[in-house]
């Protein structure tokens, strides 16, 4: 990637009497930044900020978010106009090269992934060591770092070409696993994936089909599917994103690299949340318990959060949870489940939340992860597959941010420092002593 931040005037600092001038960079759009790579060396100063709310770890071409204004691009297109009018096959084209795809490239492409779904016999060895009711998370964060065991041809992250088949792998293997992950928890055989089938159908035929009967799919879920998959497949320098990267920088190899995105969306404050988010409207269960919930909260004294509200960027609705909110209802009429109770309780709760002036003043709104659990949940997949389904969008998201690392001229190992409050220099006293 070419580094295309321009210089853009300068900061003071001053310090104990000293002043030191730092460039400022600005991008094509969103907040300039101020370049502090020499403010160590020049100053002996650390700069001080514990999850990152002020800093940008890197130069990316790929998503840009604008959290007060609720905009999310994927290379300069809007999400919602890409949930209407493309597919999820043609938005990972988007995000890994930067262009739309012609028809030609879009058919090539699309054609590479589908060969590539299959996985090494001996792959399915590794669910059987598996307890059955092992969260299939745990099951994704395991099986996907052994991947690398099994494609030593596409792990030298200095070669293009093993990185491109590499990329290809993770994608089209991603729904493979994850299909196996939920029939080894079912008890059901695996469903070999059909290289005729689009993406998003062939993984709900991986998932829903059984050898004892014919299986029909809906085109309404598939399309839904897809749609969800786009609304996940990236969102700039997230939690998941920025282990990936973290963990690229040291050279790991790509499946290591997503093995640790995963192991870090399983968090209920990220990824986790849509899990979370159903468990909580289940919890509540009814719409006269929502006012006690609101209590708990915004009572300091309680840990209880509305999961599916809030977002560390989006000030504003998040705008992948009015896509969300849309499919959901789309796919609750497809399967005449309109009166869903738990939709009832999450679309009152969400009237609410959006009137109390504590998430007003908070800025807290509804993010993607609040009406994809229902959604999942009303297509068939059990909870503890929601955040399965997020990784396998995300995987996208994840090669594309680590290919751009790798390609950045810039780039170096990510070690952060710290400030230390600990124990000053002291001798070791023996045990006797002690
Ligand atoms: C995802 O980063 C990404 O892009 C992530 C993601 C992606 O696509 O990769 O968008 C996916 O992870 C979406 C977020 C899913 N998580 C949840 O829904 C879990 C519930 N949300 C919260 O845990 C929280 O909102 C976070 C973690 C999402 C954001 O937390 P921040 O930015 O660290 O904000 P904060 O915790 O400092 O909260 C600010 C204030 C606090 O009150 P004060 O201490 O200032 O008085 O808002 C309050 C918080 O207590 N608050 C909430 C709340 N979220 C924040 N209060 C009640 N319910 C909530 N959900």
């Amino acid at each position: 990637m070419e580094n295309k931040a321009k210089p853009n005037g300068s900061a003071t600092l001053t310090f104990n009497g000293k002043s030191l001038e730092l460039p400022v960079l600005s991008g094509k759009i969103g907040p300039d930044v101020i370049d502090i790579r020499k403010l160590y060396a020049e100053t002996g100063l650390f700069t001080y900020d514990p999850g990152f709310t002020s800093t940008a770890s890197c130069e990316s071409q790929i998503t840009y978010i604008d959290g007060d204004e609720g905009t999310l691009l994927y290379r300069g297109y809007p999400i919602d106009q890409l949930a209407e009018q493309s597919n999820f096959m043609e938005v990972c084209y988007l995000l890994l090269h930067g262009e739309l795809p012609s028809a030609d490239a879009f058919e090539t492409f699309d054609w590479t992934i589908r060969r590539h779904s299959m996985l090494h016999d001996q792959f399915d060895q590794f669910f059987r060591g598996f307890r059955r009711d092992a969260h299939p998370m745990a099951i994704m964060v395991g099986t996907v770092g052994a991947l690398s065991a099994f494609y030593h041809d596409s792990t030298d992250i200095n070669d293009p070409e093993a990185r491109t088949i590499a990329s290809h792998r993770m994608i089209a293997k991603m729904p493979t696993i994850a299909a196996r992950a939920y029939k080894y928890a079912i008890g059901q055989p695996f469903i070999t994936p059909r290289n005729e089938m689009d993406y998003a159908a062939n993984f709900l035929r991986q998932c829903f089909a059984v050898p004892a009967e014919d299986y029909k799919g809906s085109d309404v879920l598939a399309k839904a599917m897809d749609k969800i998959f786009i609304l996940h497949a990236d969102h700039e320098q997230n939690a998941s994103t920025s282990t990936v990267r973290l963990a690229g920088s040291s050279g790991a190899n790509p499946f290591a690299c997503i093995a640790s995105g995963i192991a870090s969306l399983w968090g209920p404050a990220h990824g986790g949340a849509n899990e979370a988010a159903l468990n909580m409207l289940n919890e509540i269960g009814t719409v006269d318990q929502i006012p006690e919930y609101i209590r708990k909260a915004k009572d300091k004294n309680d840990p209880f959060r509305l999961m599916g509200f809030g977002h560390r960027v989006y000030k504003n609705y998040d705008p992948r949870a009015k896509v969300m909110r849309d499919t959901c209802h789309q796919v609750l009429d497809e399967l005449g489940v309109r009166n869903d109770p738990t939709l009832q309780v999450a679309m009152e709760l969400e009237r609410i939340a959006l009137e109390d002036e504590y998430f007003v003043e908070k800025k807290l709104y509804p993010n993607i992860d609040f009406y994809s659990g229902i959604t999942l949940k009303a297509m068939g997949f059990p909870t503890e597959m929601f955040t399965v389904l997020f990784a396998l969008a995300r995987t996208v998201g994840w090669i594309a941010q680590w290919s751009e690392m790798i390609e950045d001229p810039t780039q170096k190992i990510g070690r952060p420092r710290q400030i230390f409050t600990g124990a000053t220099p002291r001798d070791y006293v023996g045990i006797a002593e002690r």
